[in-house]
């Protein structure tokens, strides 16, 4: 990478780290929403929805070398500078993405555990119950509050989209480009 692309695009480590929490990201949305589609009690419903658990859990252990990689790495400028109200728009959705990956699948698993349930893909247990005793009851209420937050960041992410695309192609700056 040469010196004027460090100034003028994330760094390269940070774009990758971007591009593949969306990918795992999006592969959690897509499996929560289809898992049902298959036959209770079928292996492949099983699957879908461990494919959940296993894309949210990767998201948490990339977070925060991926905050670490951001710190070290910085932010370039976006040219031409946007107004103060969009840079401080920006940095509270990013806050908020932030916060959301890292709380959100530690939310699930805490769910799980509570549920005395392992996460198991292909016959394999990739994570154990470490629970003695479940409780399905305080387990409903952490579902709950991951579901909502879930529902509620479908709108979050949605805006962090569009502004990108307001960037490209309203304003016409560099601030997707620098993400690519
Ligand atoms: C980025 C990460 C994640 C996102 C965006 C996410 C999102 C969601 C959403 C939208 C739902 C559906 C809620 C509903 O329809 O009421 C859900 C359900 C659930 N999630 Fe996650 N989740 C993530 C990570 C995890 C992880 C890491 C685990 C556990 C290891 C987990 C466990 C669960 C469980 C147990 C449910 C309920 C499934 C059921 O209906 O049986 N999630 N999640
Ligand atoms: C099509 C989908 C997406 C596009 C086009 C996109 C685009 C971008 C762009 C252009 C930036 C740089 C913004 C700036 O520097 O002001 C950015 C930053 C960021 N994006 Fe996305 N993004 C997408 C999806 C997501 C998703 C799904 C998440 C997480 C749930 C996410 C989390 C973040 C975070 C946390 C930052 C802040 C980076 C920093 O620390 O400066 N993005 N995104």
């Amino acid at each position: 990478m040469s010196s004027t692309d460090l100034k003028s695009r994330y760094a390269a480590s940070s774009r990758w780290m971007h591009w593949i929490i969306f990918a795992l990201v999006l592969l959690a949305y897509l499996c929560i929403n289809l898992f049902e589609l298959f036959a209770k009690g079928s292996a492949t419903r099983a699957n879908v929805l461990a494919s959940h658990f296993v894309a949210g859990i990767a998201v948490l252990l990339l977070i925060l070398p991926r905050l670490w990689l951001r710190l070290r790495n910085g932010q370039p400028p976006i040219s031409p500078a946007p107004p103060r109200w969009s840079e401080l728009m920006g940095k509270l959705t990013h806050l908020a993405l932030y916060a959301f990956l890292l709380i959100q699948p530690i939310l699930g698993v805490i769910t799980l555990q509570i549920k005395g349930r392992p996460v198991e893909l292909f016959g394999v247990t990739l994570l154990p119950s470490f629970v003695g005793q479940p409780d399905r009851a305080l387990a409903h209420q952490f579902e709950e509050i991951h579901g909502t937050i879930g529902e509620i960041f479908y709108y979050v992410i949605a805006l962090h989209i569009l502004a990108a695309l307001w960037h490209h192609f309203g304003r016409r700056d560099d601030t997707l480009k620098r993400m690519i």
